[in-house]
């Protein structure tokens, strides 16, 4: 994990993407409001915001609603991501589930950059948030 002034990021625009999209969260159960934004390979940005539900189990996560735009769009191949909160609470650290979700369309050598709204972003590899992650494209079923 490295940490950068956000202004010092090579994928800036995705996080102001990413902060745009997390004015649109629906989160009247948890009041914390998470944007996302992933980049293809083709260039084109993608994002969304978490959307919560009554029945709390149906709710999803911006990163996992960012992923499905994209490959509903026809995209495969996810570059970089980024997850932002709001300042003052706390960073966006992806959960389990979104882990695997991203690591089905991103190389392990992906960047996941969580912002927290303010100060610096932190940048990882989604090696380093999912090691060992369970997936057949490395067993060669890709179809
Ligand atoms: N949430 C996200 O959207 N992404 C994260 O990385 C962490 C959690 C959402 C799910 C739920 O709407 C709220 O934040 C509280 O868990």
């Amino acid at each position: 994990m490295t940490k950068k002034p956000l202004n010092d990021c090579d994928n800036k625009i995705l996080v102001q993407n990413a902060l745009s999209a997390m004015k649109n969260a629906y989160c009247p159960y948890s009041d914390y409001k998470v944007g996302a934004a992933v980049l293809t390979e083709s260039g084109k940005i993608y994002s969304a915001c978490n959307v919560e539900n009554s029945c709390y189990g149906a709710s999803s996560c911006a990163e996992r609603n960012a992923v499905f735009k994209a490959v509903s769009e026809g995209e495969k191949r996810i570059i970089a991501a980024a997850i932002v909160s709001e300042a003052g609470k706390e960073p966006a650290y992806p959960c389990g589930i979104c882990r695997q979700v991203l690591s089905e369309f991103c190389s392990p050598d992906a960047q996941i950059i969580v912002f927290p709204g303010e100060g610096e972003a932190e940048i990882f590899l989604l090696k380093e948030l999912l090691p060992y992650s369970f997936n057949f494209k490395r067993q060669g079923k890709e179809k």
